[in-house]
């Protein structure tokens, strides 16, 4: 099982509330980064602090919420080793994880209905990266600063 970083702002509060039930559930060790309410914040203060947990391998992989999961996403991806990906549906969950080795799952409360996005999150963390012809593309990623 793995340990999961979940962060989230005032649009995605209930999401991940209800996400982080479901990883305890399913035995994995979730670390939750806040926002602990549905009080108005910033999503930058709480996707950098999890993009940095999962960079400096505290957690093994991020969870972030906002309304529509891009916000996040665009600082998750500011921090150097994290690869975020918005998600909308299983394909893109586990494409994300075989072909460009996503370390942190993006998802929008507003747009994302609490069933996809449950089966979404398990989907990308039993899926594994493939390698192969992704190696040397997601390397390249990695290179770029
Ligand atoms: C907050 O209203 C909303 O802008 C935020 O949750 C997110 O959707 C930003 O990308």
């Amino acid at each position: 099982m793995a340990t999961i970083a979940a962060g989230c702002d005032h649009g995605g509060f209930s999401l991940k509330t209800l996400l982080i039930e479901h990883l305890t559930e399913r035995g994995h060790d979730v670390l939750d980064l806040g926002t602990y309410t549905n009080e108005r914040v910033d999503y930058p203060d709480f996707a950098e602090t999890v993009a940095k947990s999962v960079a400096s391998g505290e957690a093994s992989f991020g969870l972030l919420v906002c309304g529509s999961g891009i916000g996040v996403c665009m600082v998750a991806n500011k921090i150097a080793g994290i690869r975020a990906a918005t998600i909308h549906d299983v394909t893109s969950a586990h494409l994300s994880r075989e072909h460009n080795d996503a370390n942190i799952i993006c998802l929008g409360e507003r747009l994302i209905g609490p069933e996809v996005a449950k089966e979404a999150l398990d989907i990308f963390l039993k899926s594994e990266f493939q390698e192969g012809r992704h190696l040397q593309r997601v390397e390249k990623i990695n290179k770029i600063l």
